[in-house]
């Protein structure tokens, strides 16, 4: 639990902090039981240093798992093999003083990388996949999926860019070398006729963080063969505004493979809560966004309450990310506060007194489950709506998309299409009213969900004035 779960000791158990395969087996079938699907984390790019394969690995120079990791010499003054540098900071190279060799580690020192390239490791991490797929669950979310091969040489990372996004993560090199290698593909079309040789719909998600849209498409491979949903990580980095949203959706949307199926991520375990970057005013309006544009939402629980970033005090600080560089903000507790359930001690998380591993939002009293099922104008029931509307409108959930040009600035509207249904968004992203003039789309619309809930159904699309940080879904005739 260094990295709450993404160090395994034991591919093919549960932590007993969590209960054992019996609890998950339950908890497959209860889900399966209400129409859920359970996709699990699968972490391919690094086991724990406690891992039985990294034990044996690291105990002799020539035992068999040796080569199951990566280990290298030192250069001739006992510095290491290369400058990589760890996503979490530091040298990606630990010193073994036992073997007198180096091994990589692309993120802490306790999570040592596998040795993708050796294939008693590809079969030995497809076992893992069968194991689970086995036991009947319906997909893998593949971690850090991007940094699994590195390059064959091992040759320096060039100095990081002036302009380079991984300047937010603290990062003093560019990831030439130990990401996007071109050899991750064929690992991952291994992984994906795996997955279609079982019976039953098993999706397969890539934790693809990719700064350019053509790189990230790659991910679907080139006849589709490899992620159904390569993570489209840009909606996590992005600034609240028309112009960079627009602009960031239709370059994506330009390059999606024809019979691709896009997808946006806005919250993760990983990043800030939205509600927080982009502003709690804006929360509705984000969401309306996720799950209206064309492309598979990915949410993150919470938000769907407005969960917001909680303060966490140093003593009760969990995750080590970027604790030696606090300026980057990169502490990841703020967004893994426990699920807000109820109005009662601990939120109804846990029981009354037993302390949940990080503290509660003081806002549970009212941002939370019970309570905004009872309020009609909720965030909640906004979510609920929305979700409602998407499943039962085909323009929603499968309709061609196209953005509205010409209108106020602070404003966009888009239009979803299909089987003769048209459904208009149209989103203030400003804090001040706004008058839009959509006559050329129709005269009057049939309002299907404000944001902020209180309108009458029918709108002049002439002179359609939206409120601060409203968002409105309209149908067209
Ligand atoms: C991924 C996970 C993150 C984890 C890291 C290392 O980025 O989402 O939570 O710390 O991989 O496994």
């Amino acid at each position: 639990m260094r990295d709450y779960g993404y160090d395994i000791s034991d591919y093919k158990g549960v932590h007993p902090m969590f209960g054992d395969l019996a609890t998950f087996g339950k908890l497959l079938a209860a889900a399966h039981e209400r129409n859920l699907r359970v996709v699990l984390d699968y972490v391919p790019n690094h086991t724990s240093d406690q891992h039985p394969w990294f034990i044996e690995s690291r105990s002799e120079l020539d035992n068999p798992k040796r080569d199951w990791y990566i280990w290298k010499d030192a250069k001739p003054d006992g510095s290491p093999p290369n400058n990589w540098e760890a996503i979490f900071g530091g040298p990606a190279w630990e010193w073994d003083q036992e073997t007198q060799q180096y091994y990589l580690h692309l993120f802490l020192k306790e999570q040592p990388d596998l040795n993708w390239r050796n294939p008693e490791v590809v079969e030995a991490m497809h076992d893992v996949l069968r194991f689970w797929l086995d036991q009947g669950v319906d997909g893998l979310r593949m971690d850090a999926v991007i940094h699994c091969i590195k390059h064959a040489e091992f040759p320096d990372n060039p100095p990081i860019k002036q302009d380079s996004p991984y300047l937010a993560f603290g990062l003093q090199l560019e990831p030439v070398f130990t990401a996007h290698q071109p050899e991750i593909h064929e690992i991952l079309r291994g992984f994906r006729s795996l997955l279609d040789s079982y019976p039953g719909e098993r999706v397969m998600i890539g934790e693809t963080w990719a700064f350019q849209p053509a790189e990230l498409v790659k991910y679907y491979g080139t006849s589709l063969d490899e992620f159904h949903i390569p993570y489209n990580l840009m909606g996590t980095m992005m600034p609240w505004n028309v112009a960079d949203m627009k602009q960031a959706i239709s370059a994506y949307y330009a390059v999606i493979p024809a019979g691709a199926a896009p997808n946006f991520v806005f919250g993760s375990h990983d990043v800030h809560r939205f509600a927080t970057r982009f502003g709690p005013e804006n929360h509705r309006s984000a969401a309306m966004l996720l799950l209206t544009l064309w492309g598979i939402p990915t949410m993150y629980y919470g938000d769907e309450l407005a969960m917001e970033n909680v303060d966490i005090s140093a003593g009760r600080r969990q995750d080590t990310w970027g604790q030696d560089r606090p300026e980057l903000n990169l502490n990841r507790d703020p967004e893994r506060t426990p699920m807000q359930w109820e109005a009662v001690a601990n939120a109804g998380f846990s029981p009354p007194g037993v302390e949940p591993w990080l503290p509660i939002a003081s806002n549970y009293q009212d941002v939370n489950v019970a309570t905004q099922q009872r309020d009609p104008a909720s965030t909640l029931n906004f979510y609920q709506a929305l979700l409602k509307l998407r499943r039962a409108m085909p323009a929603l959930h499968r309709g061609d998309f196209a953005f509205v040009d010409e209108l106020p600035a602070g404003t966009m509207a888009y239009i979803r299409t299909a089987e003769g249904q048209r459904v208009l968004v149209v989103i203030n992203f400003a804090g001040r009213e706004q008058s839009l003039d959509l006559s050329s789309l129709n005269d009057s619309g049939q309002l299907l969900l404000s944001s902020q809930f209180s309108r009458p159904a029918g709108l002049t699309l002439s002179e359609l004035s939206l409120n601060p940080h409203e968002s409105l879904l309209v149908r067209l005739p």
